[in-house]
């Protein structure tokens, strides 16, 4: 897998990997201190792939910080040198396991928005420990975003969203679901305009999405108070 062709790339002072990260369990790691404005709000992409939603989403909202999250060295540093090249300075992209970054490093309330777009479906049941949307992620998901945030989710692949909506039936306490709205740069027909969208959208797949808005306390149903 070489999305660089051979092509020599540069993740200059984009590209952050694990070495940045404090020792697990030896503290928190806030990811607004990556950026030249760490006090514009924070928006997290969970495997970012080639890093085509970053940046074309950064140049949209240049007064947001966009944290790119991918664990395959390949495209975490083909997106780093992408956005290095486009001198994005909003777009920051970690080489790391978005759900342990979650679980184990990001303090309470600092996301505006979490995007997860085309998420490996890992169809064999063995591996759907695998899948990102676990009932602690979600979890963690509703921690880690400010009030007022959004968790988007984009899929094409069926199963994956059953699971999906299964699992956040079961935290209704925590997110309230509403329709997806594409984002500013999305093309015309697109529901956000990832590779993978474009890729499936070729073959004529049919795509699912959804936006759980966080609940405040104050906001949860009844059934859960
Ligand atoms: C199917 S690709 C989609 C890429 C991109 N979002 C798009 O729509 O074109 C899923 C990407 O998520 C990355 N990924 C999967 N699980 C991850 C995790 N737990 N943490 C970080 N990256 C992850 C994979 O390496 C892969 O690049």
């Amino acid at each position: 897998m070489d999305p660089a062709r051979g092509k020599k790339l540069d993740v200059g002072l984009i590209g952050f990997d694990r070495s940045h990260l404090p020792p697990l369990g030896s503290g928190l790691f806030d990811p607004r201190t990556l950026f030249a404005n760490p006090s514009h709000a924070l928006e997290i992409e969970i495997g970012s792939g080639k890093g085509t939603f970053l940046v074309q989403q950064a140049a949209c909202q240049p007064e947001t910080n966009f944290l790119g999250i991918e664990w395959t060295a390949e495209f975490w540093r083909f997106a780093a040198d992408r956005v290095r090249r486009r001198e994005l300075s909003n777009v920051r992209l970690l080489h790391t396991d978005a759900t342990e970054l979650f679980r184990f490093w990001l303090p309470d309330e600092i996301a505006r928005v979490v995007h997860l777009y085309f998420s490996d479906p890992w169809p064999k049941t063995r591996h759907h420990k695998r899948r990102v949307i676990q009932d602690e992620t979600l979890r963690h998901f509703h921690r880690v975003l400010a009030p007022g945030g959004e968790l988007r989710i984009v899929t094409d692949h069926v199963d994956l969203w059953k699971w999906d909506q299964e699992h956040v039936a079961r935290h209704d306490q925590f997110f309230e679901i509403r329709p997806f709205v594409p984002p500013a740069s999305a093309g015309s027909g697109e529901v956000v305009g990832t590779n993978f969208e474009r890729k499936f959208a070729r073959e004529g797949r049919p795509f699912m999405a959804m936006t759980l808005a966080k609940r405040e306390r104050s906001d949860r149903p009844a059934s859960s108070l």
